[in-house]
């Protein structure tokens, strides 16, 4: 196991997820949301988020293809697995581990309203690399932004791993 140097601690995480759920409890008051997870490196952050809300919340996953292996980008960007139902007439939140060049995100959301004539429509992403986009596209909800190192941890890996660690890291 290579040593992992903090960026930000597992505190800080959930201190900024209590702060998101505040304002999306306020904002979709009692109307039901559905959170669209996107596997894998998100898992920890929606259910952290989700336990945060007050709101009445469903659950649903999507998983796409676009990172290779290691930290090099493969360039096209896929959906996977789609067991999404219909979520027309839902109001709905993507939610995302990391914007980095903003491919994903951008596929994400073309992907959702092609396919959905939604009620609403936001993108929420734990981390923000924004100094990486490629493509024109911001988050609606963001907890951190971040600089140019490839990070690790609470659900973001590395060839598989670290995903389980509490906390946001970066190898040296
Ligand atoms: P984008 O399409 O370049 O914005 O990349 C988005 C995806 O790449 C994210 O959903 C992550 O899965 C992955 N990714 C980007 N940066 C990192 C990183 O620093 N660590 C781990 N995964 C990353
Ligand atoms: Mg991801």
């Amino acid at each position: 196991m290579k040593e992992i140097k903090t960026l930000i601690t597992e505190n800080e995480i959930q201190a900024k997820i209590k702060e998101l759920a505040k304002v999306i409890n306020k904002e979709y008051s009692k109307e039901e949301l559905y959170l669209v997870c996107v596997l894998k490196g998100s898992v920890m952050f929606m259910v952290d988020l989700a336990k945060q809300l007050t709101v009445p919340v469903k659950m649903e996953f999507i998983r796409l293809s676009s990172y290779g292996s290691g930290t090099t980008y493969s360039g096209k960007v896929n959906a996977v697995d789609i067991a999404l139902p219909n979520l027309s007439g839902k109001n709905v939140v993507i939610i995302e581990d990391i914007i980095d060049t903003g491919h994903t995100a951008k596929f994400l959301v073309d992907f959702m309203k092609q396919n959905f004539k939604m009620k609403s429509f936001k993108f929420c992403s734990l981390l923000d690399k924004k100094i990486k986009r490629e493509v024109d596209i911001d988050a609606d909800y963001y907890c951190f932004e971040v600089d140019d190192k490839f990070l690790v941890g609470y659900g973001l890996d590395m060839d598989g791993k670290y995903r389980n660690l509490p906390y946001i890291g970066y190898i040296e």
